[in-house]
């Protein structure tokens, strides 16, 4: 982020994050990344990896942390966050946010983390880790303090995270009542696109290993969609399709123009289209879509010293604003 861009008081900060517990697929970029590089635009941008999120589940592995972490800053600024005008860094290498951590767990009743839906719903999925840790259920806390410490406005987030900023508002309200109006109530954003379909027609997941991710190769990604689930009911070519069931129609929704699609939807109902060739022909238009993305992660790849010197800038901007907010902090709580 340039320096005349920053504190000028003009923007609205927006702040986000990402866990780093796993490459960044489509559902990803269209949930989440995609309206990120959008918003620099308008706002004073901080995007970061949560790395201690991503500790939080993926503890006992911790070279795989580290190793998404690059993944995923590759994956940012392949899509276009760009730290000309964003800040970009790595939450672990911002210790204020820990510092913050600490403050905002001792005013955090721990009935209000065991509410928070996403803490059951992952012990659920991931019920044959142990996630009896603080860290797990102070997750929440820990977001709360990544939100804080920038004083953001506003937060985009998919619906999936809106209770934990229902939360992040009711810990800076409490802070504030005890201590003085330091800390910013933000307000989300949310990122209106639907759940995008895996390539099973379930959620696309890391998890369920039905994603396409931004840095598969050309191959992989072919035989992905051509393996693809289409319309269950469509069992021979003559069979006639339901668009609306079948997940790489959701896909030519995103990628293929409106007077296309409506072509593709009558010939795929009168059975004039097969599934082989609506699936060649959405390759094309994703190949289209993501060609120039897919070719700036490859130079990025092969050039990792790039992306760590970008987060290492980064780091040095986003500490300077959490620094900021922590001296005011600390003379609040009077240490
Ligand atoms: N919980 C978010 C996710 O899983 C990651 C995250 C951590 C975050 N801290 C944040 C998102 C602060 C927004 C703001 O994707
Ligand atoms: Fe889906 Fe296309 Fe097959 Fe219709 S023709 S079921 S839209 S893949």
């Amino acid at each position: 982020m340039k320096g005349e861009k920053m504190g000028a008081g003009s923007k609205k900060r927006v702040l986000s994050g990402m866990q780093s517990s796993g490459r960044l697929h489509l559902g990803n970029f269209h949930g989440a990344l995609e309206n990120w590089v959008k918003l620099q635009d308008e706002y004073e941008c901080y995007y970061f990896i949560a790395d201690w999120h991503a500790l939080t589940t993926l503890y006992n592995e911790p070279g795989k942390v580290r190793e998404y972490t690059q993944e995923v800053a590759t994956d940012f600024l392949a899509c276009g966050v760009d730290p000309e005008r964003s800040c970009l860094f790595v939450q672990s290498k911002v210790l204020q946010h820990a510092e913050l951590n600490v403050l905002l767990s001792m005013i955090t009743p721990i009935p209000w983390l065991e509410r928070v839906p996403s803490y059951k719903d992952k012990k659920n999925e991931l019920s044959a880790k142990d996630l009896t840790s603080i860290g797990f259920l102070g997750y929440p806390v820990l977001q709360s303090a990544d939100i804080a410490i920038y004083r953001a406005d506003f937060v985009p987030v998919g619906e999936d995270q809106l209770p934990h900023l229902e939360l992040t508002r009711e810990i800076v309200r409490r802070f504030n009542h005890l201590y003085g109006e330091v800390l910013v109530e933000p307000k989300e954003i949310v990122t209106k696109s639907a759940v995008l379909p895996g390539l099973d027609g379930r959620k696309m997941s890391k998890s369920y290993d039905n994603a396409v991710f931004l840095g598969d190769a050309d191959e992989l990604v072919r035989k992905k969609f051509m393996q693809a689930v289409t319309d269950p009911q469509r069992q021979r070519r003559t069979d006639p399709g339901r668009p609306e069931v079948c997940n790489i129609h959701a896909y030519h929704k995103l990628y293929t123009d409106n007077a296309r699609l409506a072509e593709i939807e009558q010939d795929c109902r009168s059975a004039k289209i097969g599934c082989v060739d609506c699936k060649k022909e959405l390759i094309e238009r994703f190949f289209e879509r993501f060609g120039e993305i897919r070719e700036r992660r490859q130079e990025l790849a092969a050039h990792p010293e790039q992306v760590t010197e970008i987060l290492a800038q980064g780091a040095v901007q986003a500490e300077q604003a959490a620094e900021a907010t922590m001296r005011i902090v600390r003379e609040a709580v009077k240490l």
